[in-house]
């Protein structure tokens, strides 16, 4: 079985990757919304609700987990990686790969959570793959918000900073962002945008399993309810959602 996990929708997109991909796999999607904002908790909470992520899909017999949220794979994932028998991959590096090789001009604005910007892992990947970038990073956290709620206020508010910014290429640093794509592109319209779980759903697949009997559920931590509706409204089909008693 293969695991995703992330904070809230944001993880979804690359699950309908995997979904599409590899029909016959098993797919297990870990919606931890208790926690949600991740990326607004400190670094040991992080790891904390990563880890206990981590030994459910263990305990459910994963083969590979595919952190679907930057801050767990900026924050936690360096410190999880060898814990599990389980194979672990986080987003960073091919979302950084993807930005430092399409930007024309090596000007890369990266908007991410404050948790993932504080570590810089994004501009770190970047500048090791093209020294010559110019990256600017941008933390964003009324963005998550606005993504769950499936909202666009305050994002035009939150990527002010940048709209002066001759950046040509823009990464996607949370999974949630690319839930308000338009919204972005209308606001940001000289930007490319970078997309990293979609770059690392395609990076993965040669890796991942391709059998099993097709199964797709997902659990939350939180409220199954309000999240199986919101998760079927980004994904254009039904999920089976139970929620998870910590
Ligand atoms: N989607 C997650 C990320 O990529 C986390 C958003 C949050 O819960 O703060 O960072």
């Amino acid at each position: 079985m293969i695991g995703v996990f992330d904070s809230g929708l944001g993880g979804l997109s690359a699950l309908r990757a995997l979904s599409r991909a590899l029909p016959r796999a098993d797919l297990l999607y870990y919606a931890d919304t208790a926690h949600l904002p991740i990326g607004e908790k400190s670094k040991a909470e992080i790891c904390t609700a990563v880890k206990q992520a981590l030994c459910f899909f263990s305990e459910q017999g994963a083969s590979h987990v595919l952190l679907a949220c930057g801050t767990a794979s900026a924050v936690a994932l360096p410190e999880c990686k060898d814990l599990f028998a389980f194979k672990l991959y986080g987003i960073i590096e091919s979302g950084a790969r993807a930005a430092a090789r399409y930007s024309p001009g090596g000007h890369i604005a990266v908007i991410a959570t404050r948790a993932t910007v504080a570590t810089h892992a994004y501009a770190h990947h970047i500048l090791a793959l093209r020294p010559d970038a110019r990256v600017m990073e941008l933390s964003c956290p009324t963005l998550v918000t606005a993504a769950e709620a499936g909202v666009s206020e305050g994002v035009a508010k939150a990527l002010s900073p940048l709209v002066e910014s001759d950046a040509d290429t823009l990464l996607l640093g949370c999974t949630h962002f690319p839930l308000l794509r338009g919204t972005i592109a209308a606001l940001l319209p000289a930007m490319h945008p970078i997309d990293p779980a979609a770059q690392t759903g395609r990076a993965l697949l040669p890796h991942l399993p391709l059998e099993g009997h097709g199964r797709r559920e997902c659990v939350t931590t939180g409220d199954p309810i309000p999240f199986a509706a919101r998760a079927a409204a980004v994904l254009g089909e039904p999920l089976p959602v139970r929620g998870l008693h910590l």
